[in-house]
């Protein structure tokens, strides 16, 4: 990359603020390294927004960070990005609800934005966009003048072709879509799945080159952090409760009232396990405003309660629910003492939680993986326990068998698991979407060929 050259990452959230979820602190270790600006929100609502840039510096990372309106997050952000894009994109055409004034607030937001970074620009820059909030972003550039090299990825899957033309004004957002010059996907089934409907509905607009960039994690600093002292000790007596653990934002993606019946029943089929697991579930609420959210809290709780009123006791709790927010920190040495991680969600763009689980393993006597084979993950990491999410009958057996796995399978599906997250990490992901950004050919290609194998 020559001197001049900077990245711009766009994406709705930035640092500035904290939220639940992966995005922001995968990208920012990743960032840090060289000269960028990231461009976004700023996790402010302010009734008048206007002329209220801030920026601050993180080393070699510059933010810009702009409040919005509460109304125009709210059409925005709750309205068309989280009551629309993102249940339809993971398959729940039923939790689709649609408006015209949130679409339209949807646009408007992206147009301000990409008004907001014209002026932060320079020639050299090459601009990386983020996730579904933005989907029309690089169209709203292009009408602004801005003609530096635009790349998008999308963190999250890409719905088959069946399920995406329900969408209302899908075909609007496929055009907007190819004026990016790269588009990135998690996985091949995403990218064929967005290809397949842009010959489908729109087959007179040509698709920008497409491929796939499984997002990694820093395997390497995540063993450390699992490593150090551990600030909880979850399970002190070892040996006598294993511990299984899944950390998930509360969302209905996550799998989580599933996951709860599956392991009420392992309880209930098998009492020789009282006393002596426990699960312990870590789940942040988020989208607070946004209805479904609010359902799915209260009949998680419901379920949890009724697992400990039928099988906990005075002495042992079969199931910890906690809905505070940990840091990293917290969480990677906790990873390490549990015998079982659990990640299954019914849908899942990637997740990080199944790569930080492994990464924070101890290798001499690592814990067992039980991954829902509909996360991204599951393309990667093949030491796991795949199973259906939504067969308890499945997911009580798996962690039945990875609570009795030996101590050779264990470490040989965890050194499978260790060398993928090696090969395929957090920094390889950033240079190879960047290093074809770079190389990308201006004129598109009709085809929609992919740019990587
Ligand atoms: C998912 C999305 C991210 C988002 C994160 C947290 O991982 O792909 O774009 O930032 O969830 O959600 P929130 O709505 O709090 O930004």
């Amino acid at each position: 990359m020559d001197r001049l050259e900077r990245v711009v990452i766009v994406a709705n959230r930035t640092p500035a603020v904290k939220s639940a979820g992966g995005l922001a602190s995968g990208l920012l270790d990743a960032l840090k390294k060289e000269r960028s600006l990231w461009f976004g929100w700023s996790g402010e609502l302010r009734e008048d927004p206007s002329n209220t840039l801030q920026q601050f510096s993180q080393g070699k990372l510059t933010v810009a960070a702009i409040p919005l309106s509460p109304e125009a997050h709210n059409r925005y952000y709750n309205g068309f990005a989280n009551g629309v894009l993102w249940p339809a994109f993971h398959h729940r055409l039923d939790l689709m609800c649609f408006t015209e004034d949130d679409y339209t607030g949807y646009l408007e937001v992206n147009q301000h934005m990409a008004e907001q970074l014209r002026p932060l620009l320079n020639d050299n820059d090459i601009i990386w966009v983020h996730d579904y909030h933005l989907l029309p972003f690089a169209a709203m550039c292009r009408g602004l003048g801005i003609q530096q090299r635009l790349g998008f990825f999308l963190h999250i899957p890409f719905p088959v072709p069946s399920v995406a033309q329900a969408i209302p004004r899908i075909d609007e957002l496929l055009d907007a879509m190819c004026s990016y010059d790269l588009l990135g996907f998690q996985t091949e089934d995403d990218r064929q799945a967005f290809v397949a409907l842009c010959r489908e509905r729109r087959p007179e607009i040509p698709i920008p080159q497409t491929g796939v960039y499984p997002i990694g994690v820093d395997p390497h600093a995540l063993r450390r952090e699992a490593e150090a002292k551990p600030v909880v000790e979850l399970w002190p007596d070892a040996g006598k409760i294993q511990g299984i653990i899944s950390v998930d934002r509360l969302d209905y993606t996550k799998g989580l009232p599933e996951r709860f019946k599956a392991y009420g029943l392992l309880l209930e089929e098998h009492p020789e396990l009282h006393g002596n697991v426990q699960l312990v579930q870590i789940a942040p609420p988020s989208r607070t405003d946004v209805p479904a959210y609010a359902e799915l809290r209260h009949d998680l709780t419901a379920l949890a309660g009724e697992i400990l009123g039928k099988h906990g006791d005075l002495e042992w709790q079969p199931l910890v629910y906690v809905e505070r927010q940990h840091d990293r920190a917290v969480l990677m040495p906790l990873y390490r003492q549990a015998r079982v991680g659990l990640v299954t969600p019914l849908k899942d763009g990637m997740n990080l939680v199944a790569k930080e689980f492994v990464a924070a393993q101890d290798p001499d006597d690592p814990g067992v993986l039980v991954l829902s084979r509909f996360a991204g993950a599951a393309c990667q990491l093949d030491g796991a326990l795949l199973v259906n999410p939504h067969d308890p009958g499945e997911v009580a057996d798996a962690m039945r068998y990875a609570l009795t796995m030996s101590l050779e399978e264990r470490r040989a599906r965890h050194r499978r698991m260790w060398a993928v997250l090696c090969a395929s990490d957090i920094d390889g992901w950033r240079r190879r979407f960047l290093v074809d950004l770079k190389a990308v050919r201006t004129q598109k290609v009709k085809t929609g060929e992919p740019l990587s194998a």
